[in-house]
């Protein structure tokens, strides 16, 4: 197939390029550079079946000639992380919301299957024992900015659902929990980078809050089979599926799990959040997925666990240094 990927020089983007490479398939993706990098993609450079393309979806007319004669769109480009989303809510929610309108807009013109990459925020504050699709959205005020990534997210799956209803459109819709590995990077205030980093230098870990909320942490490999399960698979048109590991620890956990496991003399050293991300910020204090419709649509379950994920990091960083 030619497929056309956004957001393939970022972290996520760039594991699914090379896998669609390696499948045969021919690969162009667009991509701003704002979070994403050039060295991400240095195992696709030369490739005769990769091509990248330095621009942003806010340039509509760009993707409308990008986005015809192919066969597939992934929609991955985004403005993420936390402390990029409350810094800089405006250009963000440009991005998150205009920019997925263009994507689905020209895909729609020539009627190309759309995967859209959504995301678990969109659940918000909901703390359930296990997250299903089709549940209630618990949200705070729309001016805690926090949420805005959320809300851009939300309206982000309702446009590619309604262009499935109304256009027939085919589109496929995944919410990422948290997704971790190798190229990831901390500065946006991914947790486990930031603390392997840490960990690795003997540095203070630095845990938000008091450390009993807990999360969930998908390995990058594992989260790239479930999307080319999900992408390819016909039983998943016109559906929101989770994409997730369901083992759940607590950020005091994860801090002690990564200094035993990368053998540290690192302190845990606590930060209240209104410091870290200014007067009135809100988490949720935990968010677990429910991975059954994923598993009984196209049988995929996770494989590799979080001392894999944190094995797979620290080499990674080892490496760089
Ligand atoms: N990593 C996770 O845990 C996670 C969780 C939930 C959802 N997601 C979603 O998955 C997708 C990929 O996330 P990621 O973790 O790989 O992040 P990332 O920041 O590494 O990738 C996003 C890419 O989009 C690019 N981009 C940003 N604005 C752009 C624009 N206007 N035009 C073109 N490119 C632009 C960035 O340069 C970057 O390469 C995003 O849609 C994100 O919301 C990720």
């Amino acid at each position: 197939m030619k497929i056309v990927v956004t957001g393939g020089a970022g972290f996520i983007g760039s594991h699914l390029c090379e896998r669609l490479i390696s499948e045969g398939h021919s690969v162009t993706t667009i991509d701003d550079l704002t979070t994403g990098s050039i060295s991400n993609l240095a195992n696709l450079e030369g490739n005769k079946d990769f091509n990248l393309v330095v621009g942003s979806i806010l340039d509509s007319d760009g993707l409308h000639s990008l986005i015809q004669n192919v066969d597939y769109v992934f929609h991955l480009a985004a403005a993420v992380g936390v402390f990029n989303i409350v810094n800089n809510p405006l250009a963000s929610m440009l991005t998150n919301i205009r920019g997925t309108e263009n994507v689905l807009e020209a895909a729609n013109a020539s009627k190309i299957p759309v995967f859209l990459a959504s995301s678990s925020e969109v659940y918000g504050k909901n703390t359930s024992d296990s997250l299903k699709e089709s549940d209630d959205r618990i949200l705070g005020s729309p001016v805690k900015l926090r949420w805005s990534y959320s809300e851009a997210k939300a309206i982000d799956e309702s446009l590619a659902y309604a262009y499935h209803v109304e256009k027939k459109l085919e589109t496929r819709i995944v919410r990422f929990f948290n997704t971790v590995g190798p190229r990831q990077l901390g500065a946006y205030g991914m947790v486990v980078p930031r603390f392997v980093k840490a960990a690795l230098t003997n540095e203070p870990i630095t845990i938000y809050g008091n450390g009993n909320q807990t999360r969930c942490f998908g390995h990058i490999y594992d989260v790239i089979d479930a999307v080319m399960a999900v992408a390819f698979a016909d039983n998943t048109v016109g559906k929101v599926i989770n994409i997730g590991n369901n083992s759940e620890i607590s950020m005091n956990g994860l801090a002690q799990k990564i200094i035993k496991e990368t053998g540290s003399s690192s302190d845990i050293v606590y930060v209240p959040y209104e410091e870290a991300y200014g007067q009135g910020f809100e988490d949720m204090e935990r968010r677990v997925p429910n991975i059954d419709l994923i598993n009984e649509l196209v049988g995929w379950t996770p494989k590799r666990d979080l001392s894999t994920i944190i094995a797979d990091i620290s080499a990674e960083m080892k490496r760089l240094a």
